[in-house]
């Protein structure tokens, strides 16, 4: 789907479409917030203490398309309002980290934030996906300052080593291939790397720890 079609369908007149911008700005605000505290963390830390707990940091706005394919699939109405109340994920930040430790204090730093709201958190490190799957989330809530009144905005945060975003990735792929006899074994390959990424982190961390009280 097209932006111009996902758009159509979510608004269909111009007051809708301008409340669809308005939203887009809204998200991306929050976006920017985020990713603003988290560089100042960062920046702190290697000021302070000469260590980078970031890696690096993506982030993406939902795209009008797949807003409306998950309201969709969801079986919610597809509008502006339906998305705001029923979506965690228009705005969503994920913070790459080297080492498992830096993803729980990041973590800590950012829900000790006093205007930030945890709305929820899943610790799919501790609990890993059947399939393999392993990273922190947290979805927040940040103030977003506007001329006139100030808006919680959720955000979903996904905290992860190198080495769980790059099977991340990879697996990604495979989320859209059937259930061939070649998938379920690509499958059962996926879930032997992810086993050996989560001792690869655990080592590498056993490593720099001893680096660090040598
Ligand atoms: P969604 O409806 O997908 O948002 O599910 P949810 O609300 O239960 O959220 P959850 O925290 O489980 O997952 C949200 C996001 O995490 C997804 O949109 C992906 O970006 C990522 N994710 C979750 N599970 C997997 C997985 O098995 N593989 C990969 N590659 N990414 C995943
Ligand atoms: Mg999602």
């Amino acid at each position: 789907m097209d932006t111009q079609t996902a758009l159509t369908r979510m608004t269909g007149d111009y007051e809708i479409q301008q409340a669809f911008l308005e939203m887009s700005h809204l998200y991306d605000a929050a976006i920017r917030e985020i990713r603003t505290r988290l560089e100042i963390l960062d920046r702190e830390f290697s000021i302070y203490y000469a260590s980078n707990p970031i890696h690096h940091i993506d982030s993406r706005l939902k795209s009008p398309a797949s807003i409306v394919e998950k309201l969709e699939r969801k079986g919610w109405p597809v509008s502006v309002e339906s998305a705001e109340a029923h979506l965690q994920d228009i705005a969503g930040v994920r913070i790459i980290c080297n080492y498992i430790d830096d993803i729980y204090r990041l973590a800590g730093m950012i829900t000790r934030q006093p205007d930030l709201e945890l709305v929820r958190q899943k610790d799919y490190i501790e609990n890993p996906k059947p399939n393999g799957y392993r990273s922190l989330h947290l979805v927040v809530r940040v103030p977003v300052y506007l001329s006139s009144h100030t808006e919680l905005v959720p955000v979903e945060i996904q905290i992860r080593t190198i080495a769980m975003d790059f099977w991340a990735s990879l697996e990604h792929q495979l989320r859209y291939k059937n259930d061939s006899e070649a998938a379920v074994s690509l499958k059962k390959r996926l879930k032997r790397c992810a086993d050996q990424s989560a001792a690869l982190d655990l080592e590498m961390q056993r490593i720099a720890a001893a680096l660090k009280t040598r």
